[in-house]
């Protein structure tokens, strides 16, 4: 979703600015902008353009064009408006005396609108956006601050105090040289200090923008204000006092986020996994008095707690939430309590009753996804325990929740998910076996069997991927299908909402994914000659019933791939193609069962020339509601 980028500094903008923005490209996005103010002239120059950034940047000479040393970039996801050179950011009053780029949605624009109408400004746009940045320029307009810095602060405050919704900011005022503005509520911000020939300061929505110049950044947190220079970086309070924040060194390597000779991110990151698997769980499985044993310190849980918990709530959207409804199976199978997921965006319109003891556990790559975050909140505010399980270290879940579960896929550039939704199931396989062990549910042995098949999942994930050549051309084949049903029970059903999903986001076919046990009851009458159905048959008390399910959709003349680890002459009878997975404990099943519809969506998608990466009408981090 929308990217935003800031530079005030020694070196000139439109560069820095553009390739901030080409790092923000993941998030999804149908126009661009950029607005750099030239010193010399006072002039702020405002380029926009509709589609990829590559015209913005044919249209500056890569930013060579465009003189000055500070302005604002951004990528829009369309909300309010077309997508269109207009609608695209900056967004600017009269003569430009206040030019804004936002990365969220203003809720009451309309009102606000109607409101600045009346006092005679104008609107050429039809975007929220627009209200914000005619707000912000009558309360700048009305300010008499000591200083130029003061009235700017000030306005920026009162404009944020006037807006709902959610927004991150960057500002620049016409009067004031070389200073850049940044505000946020809801929609994330870093501030970073660049170091070398860009020397001076870099603001954006999300660390891969900012890595080519620093990895010292400040994470704005809600409600505070930042001004850059090239030699300064003050961040104020929302009552516009001075305040100090810690700076973050961001460890991982700029690398991590480029494609590293493949030839998209997503076929980079599904062949990360085993690492982001084995990242997640190796500091986490230790050995106690010779046996393994799991240390989940950082949850905050004593022993006693994880005694009194009557209910696990499993929180996330999209893949999130797949890895919640696997989160559910395995944690009731194992720690026999009773759990549930949940879609953040029904939780929180939902007014469910609350269960005392209930912990929440909320699922998010980025730790920004606008619904997941109120629904944090809404579980915090009813009193109950939050952990998350976030990718994105500094983020604003990770930051609210009552304790971080991080995982450690490193960064996921591929809007559809791939890495982070298996280091997912990771961090819940052993937040699983922690409790059961904990609530004495599962025997020693039992525990040193589930870490051990756990310490090995990373090489069955590698297995997994050694079958991509197969998969290729099966994928081949079935490019031109119209629609594709995955059926599983159990386990095998949220893997196949994974699957479905997947293909759907990247290769534009319908599909869907079913219980396969429910086809029955409507959707088998959708199954004609040559549909193609994907059966997941890697649970085993229930293969003879997958089985069947396979049988009943073979006769009416489905094609089936059929995935399992049981080499069984039914299934291979039974079925058209077969996939043989690795062997692992069936609990843990999801995660090798994942890999070849990963690779089978990836190869749809490849074969039928789309853009893998940046699905259309897709965004990586869903910032707005
Ligand atoms: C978007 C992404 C999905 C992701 C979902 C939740 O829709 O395209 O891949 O699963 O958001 O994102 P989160 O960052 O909260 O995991």
């Amino acid at each position: 979703m929308c990217g935003i980028v800031g530079y005030a500094g020694g070196a000139q903008a439109a560069p820095i600015l553009l390739h901030g923005l080409k790092k923000l490209e993941y998030r999804g996005y149908d126009s661009a902008g950029i607005a750099v103010r030239d010193a010399s002239s006072a002039h702020i120059e405002v380029i926009k353009a509709k589609g990829r950034l590559d015209r913005l940047m044919d249209m500056t000479g890569g930013g060579q064009a465009v003189c000055g040393m500070s302005g604002v970039g951004h990528t829009r996801w369309a909300t309010h408006g077309e997508p269109s050179a207009e609608n695209a950011h900056p967004h600017y009053s009269r003569e430009k005396r206040v030019v804004i780029v936002h990365n969220g949605i203003i809720e009451n624009y309309q009102e606000i609108r109607d409101m600045l109408e009346r006092r005679g400004y104008r609107f050429h746009t039809q975007t929220d956006t627009e209200a914000a940045a005619l707000l912000l320029d009558c309360a700048y307009a009305g300010e008499d601050g000591n200083s130029p810095q003061e009235r700017a602060v000030h306005a920026i405050r009162t404009t944020m105090l006037r807006l709902q919704g959610s927004y991150a900011l960057g500002i620049l005022f016409h009067d004031q040289p070389d200073v850049v503005y940044a505000a946020r509520r809801d929609s994330p911000l870093v501030v970073g200090r660049c170091t070398g020939e860009a020397h001076g300061h870099i603001l954006a929505s999300d660390v891969p923008a900012v890595l080519s110049y620093t990895r010292d950044v400040v994470y704005l947190d809600n409600m505070e204000i930042a001004r850059i220079t090239k030699d300064t970086l003050d961040i104020y309070s929302i009552d516009a006092e001075r305040i100090s924040k810690p700076m973050m060194h961001i460890t991982w390597d700029a690398q991590a986020a480029e494609k590293g000779g493949y030839e998209h991110f997503m076929i980079k990151e599904i062949h990360e996994q085993p690492a982001a698997v084995r990242d997640t769980l190796s500091p986490r499985i230790v050995s106690r008095n010779g046996a393994p044993d799991t240390d989940l310190t950082e949850t905050g849980l004593t022993d006693e707690e994880i005694r009194r918990i009557q209910r696990v709530l499993f929180v996330g959207c999209g893949s999130a939430y797949h890895a919640g409804l696997v989160g559910v199976g395995v944690t009731e199978a194992l720690a026999r309590i009773p759990c549930s997921a949940e879609l953040a965006s029904e939780l929180r319109y939902r007014n469910a009753p609350v269960q005392p003891g209930t912990l929440c556990v909320l699922i998010s790559q980025s730790g920004e996804t606008a619904d997941s975050l109120a629904a944090l909140r809404l579980c915090k505010e009813k009193g109950m325990k939050t952990l998350a399980i976030v990718n994105v270290v500094g983020s604003s879940i990770a930051r609210e929740a009552d304790a971080v579960l991080y995982t450690h896929a490193g960064p996921e550039i591929a809007v559809a998910t791939t890495k982070a939704y298996s280091a997912q199931l990771a961090a819940l396989y052993l937040l699983a076996v922690h409790l059961s062990s904990r609530r004495a549910a599962i025997s020693p042995a039992q525990k040193q069997e589930l870490l051990e098949a756990l310490t090995a999942l990373d090489g069955k994930i590698k297995q997994a991927l050694g079958e991509k050549t197969r998969i290729q051309r099966f994928a081949n084949t079935f490019a031109a299908c119209r629609d594709v049903f995955f059926i599983g029970r159990g386990l095998d059903h949220a893997l196949c909402m994974e699957g479905s999903l997947k293909l759907k986001e990247i290769s534009y076919i319908h599909s869907e994914a079913y219980a396969a046990g429910e086809l029955k009851h409507g959707a088998i009458s959708l199954i004609e000659d040559g549909t193609l159905v994907i059966g997941a048959a890697t649970q085993p008390q229930v293969f003879a019933k997958m089985l069947s399910g396979i049988a009943e959709v073979k006769s009416r003349g489905a094609c089936v791939l059929a995935l399992s680890a049981q080499a069984d002459d039914r299934l291979a009878e039974a079925a058209d193609f077969c996939i043989g997975l690795p062997g692992t404990h069936p609990l843990f099943a999801a995660s090798v069962g994942v890999v070849p519809l990963q690779l089978l969506a990836y190869y749809i998608a490849c074969e039928r020339g789309l853009d893998v990466d940046k699905p259309r009408n897709l965004a990586k981090s869903v910032t707005v509601e």
